[in-house]
């Protein structure tokens, strides 16, 4: 069986650092492990011209979100012996997974392998934003001394009312670690959170264009799917609070590209982060590199040492139980038997 992974290149880091497991050198650990069952392992680091060769004699591909490799519709129908796709990480949108249902292939991903990772790195963002953390960092590397400045745009977060969209695994640990700010936290998810839920998250429900003028801060942690893709376009990013802050750890795609350069531009939006960006690798001139009073960061939220060993080890499973016939463990599934299956994505195609 050919196995074809698509992975971002660690560079010198990949030597000297063996726990570096997601990246094309360590290919997440599996070349003993599929090697040693006479399988062919081939890894790539998306070279579109390599991944075009190859996807026509694979079984199986793997790729992340982190580095994506593009399984467009075209790519489906080019690629025939193509079983099994497995997302070494959460989030699978970089798939046409409605073709992939058509062609009855399956589509696994890690289900929550990287969400504490993810929960971490918004809250870091969150207070990156409001702090104003980064110009007065930079204030010290300038040889800088100008209170007046930095403070000028410093908040506390005690007090503010902090939105999250979708409150699913990421979002509910969002919350959990707002806690001990004492901020209120409003959430809006397509599926509402039942009254004890809600109770012991400490969150109050409200619909989307209800929560978007109340919110000081907005993170957004849902799927991107046909139904969340432009969720937050123009229109939303200047019907949000002035002078809110936004962060999105979710998609890039999830938030209109210029609508939001223009909403920072114009001081609607005081601030924005995340890691998350369309496409991936962000190419040099991707408008939101150079926007005013944004903190983001590469995609690496979900790719800390400890998430890239649970995701390599939730894809070995994957390939294990694949190579026995065994059925895929359940939560991992967002494609089988010709449907999308995931709750998180399943509404958003309607078969
Ligand atoms: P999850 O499936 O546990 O939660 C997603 C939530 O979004 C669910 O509660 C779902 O009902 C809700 N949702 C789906 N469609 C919606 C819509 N149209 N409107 C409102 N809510 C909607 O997923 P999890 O683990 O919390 O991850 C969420 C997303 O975060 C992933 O799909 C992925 O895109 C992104 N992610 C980013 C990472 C990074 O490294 N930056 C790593 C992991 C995930």
């Amino acid at each position: 069986m050919k196995v074809l992974a698509v992975l971002y290149p660690g560079g010198p880091a990949a030597k000297n650092t063996p726990e570096l497991l997601g990246c094309a050198e360590n290919a997440l650990g599996l070349r003993p492990f599929l090697e040693g069952k006479g399988h062919e392992l081939v890894v790539l680091t998306n070279k579109e011209e390599q991944l075009d060769a190859n996807l026509p004699s694979t079984e199986v591909l793997i790729t992340t979100p982190f580095w994506p490799a593009y399984v467009t519709k075209e790519r489906i129908a080019h690629s025939p012996k193509l079983r099994l796709i497995i997302t070494a990480g959460v989030g699978s949108d970089h798939v046409d997974l409605a073709a992939a249902a058509a062609r009855g292939i399956t589509v696994a991903e890690i289900t929550g392998s990287n969400v504490v990772s993810v929960a971490e790195h918004s809250i870091m963002q969150i207070l990156t934003l409001v702090r104003n953390y980064l110009p007065a960092y930079k204030q010290v590397l300038e040889g800088r001394w100008d209170i007046g400045e930095a403070a000028a745009r410093s908040h506390d977060l005690e007090g503010k009312v902090v939105g999250i969209v979708g409150a699913g695994r990421i979002g509910q640990r969002v919350a959990t670690r707002l806690r001990p700010f004492d901020v209120k936290v409003l959430y809006y998810d397509f599926r509402r959170l039942t009254t004890v839920e809600e109770e012991v998250l400490g969150i109050r429900y409200a619909l989307l264009d209800q929560l978007l003028p109340q919110c000081d801060v907005i993170s957004i942690h849902c799927p991107l799917t046909p139904d969340t893709d432009g969720l937050f376009s123009r229109e939303r990013l200047f019907a949000m609070k002035k002078g809110g802050y936004l962060v999105n750890t979710a998609r890039g795609k999830i938030v209109d590209t210029l609508g939001l350069v223009e909403a920072v531009e114009k001081g609607h939006i005081a601030g924005y982060a995340g890691d998350v960006w369309y496409p991936q690798p962000a190419p040099p001139d991707h408008p939101w590199r150079k926007m005013p009073n944004h903190a983001m960061t590469i995609h690496v939220s979900g790719t800390s040492l400890e998430a890239q060993k649970r995701y390599a080890d939730g894809t070995r499973d994957c390939l294990s139980r694949f190579l026995e016939g065994k059925p895929l463990e359940r939560d991992y599934l967002i494609v089988d038997g010709g449907k999308v299956v995931s709750p998180s994505y399943s509404f958003a195609f309607k078969q």
